[in-house]
């Protein structure tokens, strides 16, 4: 609404409203706001009739340009598997020592390997495969399980404790929890244990003698007569000075205390078999260029 009365001021009409002397402007929108508002609109039309916009139930309306962007990563997704499909069919063929000998097809292995790596494996085992205390490090010779190739491929295949039918199955069990031995033959054979190790943790002479027995009767079953470990139990070594969980006093209460059981999933299903064969090269491959 306005009166016409104009700001003598401003040079603009006013509206009339008036309060205690103060007059009200009839300014007007600015032009461009009027200009944005109709190139946007006519964007947004434009858009709409080209692009997927609109739900309409069940579907949509595809726009006349007919963009999927779900399509277009599947066509990229194939277009990448296609690419791969000739040397990834090499390494399915060729056994694992020529494999590693074949420079071509490590480069290779090294890139896509480290992709995989890092999107399915490096969760668990860190990014560069050291692992973490309950994950193994990888990129060294030290192996819970064996580090054959074809022992390396079938953890992978099959897993730990995983629930697949042929899973690798392993347990220390929790000596001290499920009172399984008195609490003086676990407090024996730790002290045993470290005196085992690279440490060599000093213990009196009593208890070492004690725990020697208790070790004998209780653990050599798994981790051998010398505790050097069993790779078949996935029991590991006791004697270096390599740790899964850790080599202190109080980390080897826990695990004779409370037991262990470390889990690692069965890729079988969601890797395919040449993925699978892959990861196992760049493992090996990984592990040798650091020797
Ligand atoms: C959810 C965690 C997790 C993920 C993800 C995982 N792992 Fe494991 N992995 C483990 C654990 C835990 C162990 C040790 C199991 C045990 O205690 O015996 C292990 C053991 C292994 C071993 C045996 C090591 C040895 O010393 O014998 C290999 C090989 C291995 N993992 C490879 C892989 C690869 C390759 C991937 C990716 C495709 C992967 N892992 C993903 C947790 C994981
Ligand atoms: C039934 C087999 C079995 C028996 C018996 C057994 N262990 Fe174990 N032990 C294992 C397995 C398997 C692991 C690895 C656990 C894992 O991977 O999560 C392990 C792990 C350990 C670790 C951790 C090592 C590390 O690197 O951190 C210690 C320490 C250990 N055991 C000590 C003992 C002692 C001491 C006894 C006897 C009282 C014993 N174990 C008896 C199977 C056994």
């Amino acid at each position: 609404m306005s009166v016409d009365e104009r700001d003598p001021h401003s040079g603009y009409k006013t509206t009339g409203h008036e309060w205690n002397g103060i007059k009200e402007l009839n300014t007007p929108v600015p032009r461009p706001v009027y200009f944005f508002l109709i190139v946007t609109f006519l964007f947004s039309i434009g858009y709409w009739v080209l692009m997927p916009a609109w739900p309409t139930g069940l579907s949509y309306t595809k726009g006349l340009l007919g963009l999927d962007q779900r399509a277009s990563v599947e066509r990229e997704v194939a277009q990448a598997a296609a690419a791969r499909a000739p040397w990834m069919n090499a390494l399915v063929r060729t056994p694992y020592e020529q494999a590693l000998a074949d420079p071509a097809l490590m480069a290779r292995v090294r890139d896509t390997g480290a992709t995989l790596f890092g999107d399915n494996c490096a969760a668990c085992h860190g990014a560069n495969g050291a692992g973490a205390p309950g994950f193994p490090n990888l990129r060294d010779d030290i192996w819970l399980w064996g580090g054959a190739p074809d022992t390396i491929a079938e953890t992978i295949r099959v897993g730990v404790n995983s629930g697949h039918a042929d899973a690798r199955v392993s347990q220390m069990m929790a000596f001290g929890r499920d009172q399984m031995l008195p609490q003086e033959d676990v407090r024996a054979v730790i002290a045993y244990v470290r005196s085992l190790s690279a440490a060599r943790a000093p213990a009196p002479s009593a208890t070492l003698t004690r725990g020697a027995v208790v070790f004998a009767n209780t653990c050599a079953s798994c981790h051998g007569a010398r505790g050097e470990g069993i790779q078949q139990m996935g029991a590991p070594s006791l004697i270096d000075s390599d740790w899964l969980y850790g080599g202190d006093q109080e980390t080897i209460f826990q695990t004779v205390w409370h037991g262990r059981q470390g889990q690692m999933p069965a890729w079988e299903g969601r890797l395919s078999a040449s993925e699978r064969r892959l990861l196992t090269l760049y493992l090996l491959d990984q592990q040798r260029r650091r020797q």
